[in-house]
């Protein structure tokens, strides 16, 4: 059993594992299983949900009543840090990344409706966000309250431990199902669920490889982030760990035109997966994974998941991420 830091239970765990019965007839020898993390809630769906149960908590011990997030508009990080401040009674101030949109679709809307209060950067002064948020937090100390800042997608050394936490679930999912897969597959986008796979994993001593899709970035920026992470969190807890054992695998190739934007190929798996199986994914993150891991498959051994029998998908969630986006899909 791993040591775990505190935390509070927010998600509804242990999610299930779904074997893809139709969607893997179309390879001869893998079976795909899909990590159903988009049911760790309704509202306060997906990976963000994990890494927050540690980041909240690390709040509340500090004694803080407000917290301070910041990502794009349409993020889903941003969005369950406003409905989870809420539930907990915590005032929670997202600043987030464009002009405010005409109307609030998607995540955005949900950001209004849990009463959080947002603030818009334009790209340019988003490259310093981090400052605003520190001064953010001087301003609400300035009226008597304390602000707790989560960075972009809660990826840092306290949420790095929700995909710790999850690592064990997946060994005990892979024992129970009498399976032990080649690969774990997941989107990678600020870094967090992939720094925490990759450190459960090796904690665990699991043989399953991670390989992340970015969706954003870069391979060697989730390189140099992830080394970033898993220092900070080894001096904040004390964990005996050599980072040169991460062996971190970002497959790039499947970013297409930029983050957020999904070729007609990314729209045409959320079809495909969502009328074979039922399971929808979103066009910014878990359709560009699954796309990108589903071509990886069929080149065989000549591709980046040579070798899989097994596979797990971590399906982190999104959904609300694919109605501002629902012109885009070719029945329209
Ligand atoms: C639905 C979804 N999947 C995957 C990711 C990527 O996770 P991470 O930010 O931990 O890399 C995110 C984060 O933004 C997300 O919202």
């Amino acid at each position: 059993m791993i040591d775990l830091p505190c935390r509070i239970k927010l998600a509804q765990l242990p999610t299930p594992i779904t074997k893809l019965q139709r969607f893997s007839r179309r390879f001869k020898d893998i079976d795909i299983w899909v990590k159903r993390d988009e049911l760790t809630g309704t509202e306060v769906s997906g990976n963000k949900i994990r890494k927050l149960e540690f980041c909240i908590a690390e709040a509340q011990q500090q004694g803080c009543d407000t917290l301070i997030s910041c990502g794009g508009i349409q993020s889903n990080h941003c969005r369950a840090t406003a409905i989870l401040g809420v539930r907990l009674g915590l005032k929670v101030h997202l600043i987030l990344r464009g002009e405010k949109p005409e109307v609030a679709e998607g995540n955005l809307l949900l950001d209004y409706l849990s009463g959080a209060e947002i603030t818009y950067l334009s790209q340019s002064q988003w490259q310093d966000h981090e400052n605003f948020a520190k001064e953010l937090q001087e301003t609400y100390q300035s009226h008597g309250h304390k602000a707790f800042f989560i960075p972009v997608g809660a990826s840092d050394e306290i949420g790095i431990w929700g995909y710790i936490a999850a690592s064990e679930e997946l060994k005990n999912d892979f024992a129970r199902l009498a399976m032990e897969p080649e690969y774990i597959v997941t989107a990678t986008g600020s870094g967090g669920t992939q720094a925490g796979l990759l450190v459960g994993s090796q904690l665990l001593n699991m043989r399953t490889q991670v390989a992340a899709f970015n969706v954003s970035d870069n391979a060697a920026y989730f390189e140099k982030k992830i080394e970033q992470d898993v220092t900070l969190w080894k001096q904040r807890y004390k964990q005996e760990f050599d980072i040169e054992k991460l062996n971190i695998k970002t497959v790039e190739g499947y970013l297409g035109a930029g983050y957020g934007i999904a070729g007609p190929e990314v729209f045409a798996s959320i079809a495909e997966l969502a009328s074979s199986e039922g399971i929808f994914l979103d066009p910014v993150y878990t359709g560009k994974a699954f796309h990108g891991m589903v071509s990886e498959l069929h080149k065989g051994d000549e591709g980046q998941l040579a070798g899989a029998r097994n596979v797990v998908f971590i399906h982190t969630g999104g959904l609300f991420g694919v109605f501002p986006q629902q012109q885009n899909f070719s029945f329209n």
